[in-house]
């Protein structure tokens, strides 16, 4: 009897163990401040997924060329920027081993990237035909992609041409090739947000608190023109102007028009678009946790009947 209690606790043990490593595996990392999480920009970059399309693309750092440049004349610049990232965790509806994500807020956060992001940033692993996830039927996926004029081709005669996005084309990005958008972006480059969610520290944690960490820069530090200071980047200069103000977005379900609501949205869209089969992998776990509760006990029963003579 002893012996039995002894193997039923480790199994149970095993299996809380388990569930513990795969809570862990879906909640969001989160940056704290101290000086030792606060790795150099580059560390952050490796822990990309190897497949990560943030990853393909040489990731350029806030300071333009010009920065560098300057580096010599500004001096003090370098030593300054040790300035870490601040990231406060936020509470998210897919945290949790039984954590899904809010469709509403998926499709504002669609809206807030379509409206706004889209200038800057591609996103080119997803499709149109994908929103179904968020929600729209087809006919709206088939209006929101007609929308886009997507540079298709080359036809009959050898040219490429334009035509309205049809739900199979991805993204359309909003520039054609690397050069264009860092020329467009003062030397930097605005990274694919496909995977973004995935390939920074913090996910949705990281770009709300990028979205919501603008600040002036100290009276010590002066910036070049091109640079911003945001208390979430590594050593707080980001090459990005904020892009969001209150009031720019027009939601159509009565919701907070903020800066915050927008940050909130837009993270969720993107922690869905680098996670999309976030909510199925939960649901399995939990299928598989219960699978194995309910065998352990008819494990247990088959043992006792099985031993029943012997004791
Ligand atoms: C005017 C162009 C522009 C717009 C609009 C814009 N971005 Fe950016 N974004 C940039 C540039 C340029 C960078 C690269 C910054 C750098 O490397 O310092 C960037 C970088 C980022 C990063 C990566 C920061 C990092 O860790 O390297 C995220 C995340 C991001 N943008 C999200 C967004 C979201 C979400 C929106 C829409 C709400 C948005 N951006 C709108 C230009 C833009």
């Amino acid at each position: 009897m002893v012996r039995t209690r002894f193997l039923l606790s480790a199994a149970f043990a095993v299996m809380i163990a388990g569930s513990q490593a795969f809570a862990a595996q879906s909640e969001p990392q989160v940056l704290g401040g101290t000086p030792e999480q606060a790795e150099p920009a580059a560390m952050e970059k490796e822990a990309a997924p190897a497949e990560s399309a943030a990853a393909e693309i040489p990731h350029e750092a806030a300071a333009p060329a010009a920065a560098a440049e300057h580096g010599a004349e500004a001096g003090g610049a370098a030593s300054h920027s040790g300035g870490h990232s601040v990231i406060a965790e936020q509470s998210w509806s897919f945290d949790g081993i039984f954590g899904t994500y809010d469709r509403a807020a998926l499709q504002r956060g669609f809206q807030v990237y379509k409206e706004v992001c889209s200038a800057c940033h591609s996103m080119s692993r997803l499709a149109y035909r994908n929103l179904a996830d968020l929600g729209y039927t087809e006919a709206e996926i088939k209006a929101i992609a007609a929308d886009v004029s997507i540079t298709d081709g080359p036809n009959d005669e050898g040219e490429m041409f334009d035509r309205p996005g049809r739900p199979s084309d991805h993204f359309r990005a909003p520039y054609v090739n690397i050069q264009a958008a860092k020329y467009a972006n003062n030397g930097a480059f605005p990274p694919d947000l496909s995977l973004i969610a995935k390939a920074r520290h913090g996910g949705a944690d990281y770009i709300y608190a990028i979205l919501t960490g603008y600040e002036e820069p100290p009276a010590n530090r002066e910036l070049l023109p091109g640079q911003y200071w945001n208390k979430a980047m590594n050593g707080n200069v980001l090459a990005m102007p904020a892009p969001l103000n209150a009031g720019q977005v027009a939601y159509g379900d009565g919701t907070d028009q903020s800066v915050d609501q927008y940050a909130r949205d837009v993270a969720q869209f993107l922690t869905w678009a680098a996670e999309p089969h976030m909510e199925v992998r939960k649901r399995t776990g939990v299928k598989v946790f219960l699978f194995l509760l309910v065998f352990t006990g008819v494990l247990y029963a088959a043992k006792r009947k099985v031993w029943s003579k012997v004791h």
